[in-house]
């Protein structure tokens, strides 16, 4: 396999959301940065959500003003789950947006307090207003592999859910296995599943680590084509409206991984290694990743 991989990284938003102490605004602006020096070109930067779903995002205004400032081109997109998020990241200059949804009802009611169904009409003027300001937008689709509230999920409903999103406008599709429960050929059967509605070019792997499948997973998913995987630097995160949803695979994993089978990714690995820890001693713990804990500098 030799090819071109993009890394979106989402430490940022899904590392940083789920966790109970307030970080400091600054943290997450010398993080993004630091990010940025690693080589990474689309770095999710915060939510626009509800501060009493979500007080970990609250501090969105701030995040995106600083980032303002910042004229290299790199891409910070914004979590937007309705009219009233995307009024408010309206208020920003953002250039991409990534709506959110998912296979199960119940984590969809979980997470944003209603049905699928109204999930897509909430999305209806968001899309629109998006198209209006020329801001491109992600769709994710939650619990590919499993849900923490209904167990398996049929693909059919990957399939439908992500053709939707397609439908609806999304550049990119992002296939969330939210609580790492996903094993390699299943991962490989529903990528095969999606492909036959959404181009393989804009389907992208959200996989996070709790069962320690993520990279086996992802490699499943490159072997049948995939060129777009989402990881958090340090293994951060998890969502927290899906009980079991530990961090998302470690950036620094992906991007050895990749090294060793030859891909580009552009990134700076030791570099990757130097965030994890940042930000780790930030939290007061080491890094999830194994690459970061092996490559520990001195
Ligand atoms: P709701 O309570 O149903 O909203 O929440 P509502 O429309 O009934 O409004 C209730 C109150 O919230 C009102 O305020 C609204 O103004 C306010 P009040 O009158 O009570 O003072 N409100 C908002 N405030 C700020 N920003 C907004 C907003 N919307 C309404 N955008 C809502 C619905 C969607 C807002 C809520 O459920 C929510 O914020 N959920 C977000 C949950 C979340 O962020 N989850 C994590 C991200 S998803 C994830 O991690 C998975 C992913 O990584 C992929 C994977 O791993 O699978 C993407
Ligand atoms: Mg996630």
């Amino acid at each position: 396999m030799t090819d071109q991989v993009t890394i979106y990284e989402v430490g940022p938003r899904d590392g940083l959301q789920n966790e109970a102490q307030i970080i400091g605004s600054d943290v997450k602006i010398e993080l993004i940065s630091r990010l940025k020096a690693c080589g990474l070109k689309h770095i999710e930067a915060t939510s626009f959500v509800s501060p009493k779903w979500v007080p970990q995002m609250a501090d969105h205004n701030e995040i995106m003003a600083a980032l303002a400032a910042d004229k290299s081109g790199i891409s910070y997109p914004v979590l937007v789950p309705n009219a009233k998020g995307m009024e408010a990241a309206l208020a920003h200059k953002i250039d991409t947006i990534a709506i959110f949804t998912a296979v199960s009802e119940s984590f969809t009611q979980k997470n944003i307090n209603c049905s699928i169904e109204e999930s897509f009409e909430r999305f209806a003027s968001v899309v629109e207003d998006a198209k209006s300001y020329n801001i491109k937008v992600r769709g994710y689709v939650s619990c590919v592999a499993g849900c923490p509230y209904e167990g398996q999920i049929d693909v059919s409903k990957v399939v439908e859910v992500s053709d939707k999103l397609y439908k609806a406008g999304c550049y990119e599709i992002s296939l969330g296995d939210t609580i790492g429960v996903g094993t390699a050929n299943q991962m490989k059967d529903i990528v095969r599943a999606v492909k036959g509605v959404v181009p393989v070019q804009n389907i992208a792997l959200h996989c996070h680590d709790t069962y320690g499948q993520a990279l086996a997973n992802i490699y499943a998913g490159l072997d049948e084509g995939v060129r777009v995987i989402d990881s958090s630097v340090a293994g951060l995160g998890g969502c927290p409206y899906a009980k079991g949803a530990s961090g998302n695979v470690a950036t620094e994993d992906v991007v050895y991984m990749l090294n060793g089978l030859g891909m580009e990714t552009g990134l700076d690995l030791s570099k990757l290694v130097e965030t994890a820890w940042y930000i780790s001693d930030k939290l007061g713990r080491k890094p999830v990743g194994h690459v970061a804990n092996a490559l520990k500098p001195e």
